[in-house]
């Protein structure tokens, strides 16, 4: 699919996740991600309530393509505060995902962006994130690079 820069932007909006984006198909695109079993509309006003009340220091963003009034982008920030680094804080990006259709229009370098812009105007000094070998180069392309390894401990 081509499509330019103006008419993109018309098309995709960003925004932060609305309580009503649950009728839009916030939750089938985050099964495009990971295991994510449906929840009822009372489980998902509580979290989206929980959340809210993180205000800044948990932000869900979304895109929603207007002409199929569907949610086809998601990705979250979360800012952890910390002692060190004269009580830093840390922004962690998680659950980026694009439907599966609306792949390749660089929607996912603009939820990076969102996120990473939340993150610096929250006063982070420095933003991270998990990624498959796979997803490395996209990562790259929106300014991050490899540091370390990630350790991971599950309990279910
Ligand atoms: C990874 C993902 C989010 C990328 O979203 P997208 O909207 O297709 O990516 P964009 O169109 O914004 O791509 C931005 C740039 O990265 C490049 N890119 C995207 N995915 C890439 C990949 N897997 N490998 C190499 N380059 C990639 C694009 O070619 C583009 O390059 P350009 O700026 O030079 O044109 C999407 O493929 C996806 O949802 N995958 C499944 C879920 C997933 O793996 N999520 C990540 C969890 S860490």
């Amino acid at each position: 699919m081509q499509i330019d820069a103006a008419s993109s932007d018309e098309r995709y909006q960003i925004r932060k996740l609305d309580v009503t984006d649950k009728n839009k198909g916030f939750m089938e695109l985050l099964q495009q991600l990971t295991v994510c079993d449906s929840v009822s509309d009372e489980e998902f006003q509580k979290r989206f309530e929980e959340l809210r009340s993180c205000g800044d220091d948990h932000v869900i963003c979304v895109i929603e393509d207007l002409v199929l009034s569907k949610i086809v982008a998601t990705g979250s920030v979360f800012i952890e505060k910390k002692f060190i680094r004269n009580c830093g804080k840390v922004g962690h990006v998680e659950d980026v995902v694009v439907d599966s259709s609306a792949r390749g229009l660089q929607l996912g370098k603009k939820v990076i962006g969102f996120l990473v812009d939340h993150a610096r105007m929250t006063g982070c000094y420095k933003v991270i994130l998990d990624c498959s070998a796979d997803n490395k180069a996209f990562y790259e392309k929106c300014g991050f690079k490899e540091k370390e390894i990630q350790m991971v401990k599950y309990f279910i």
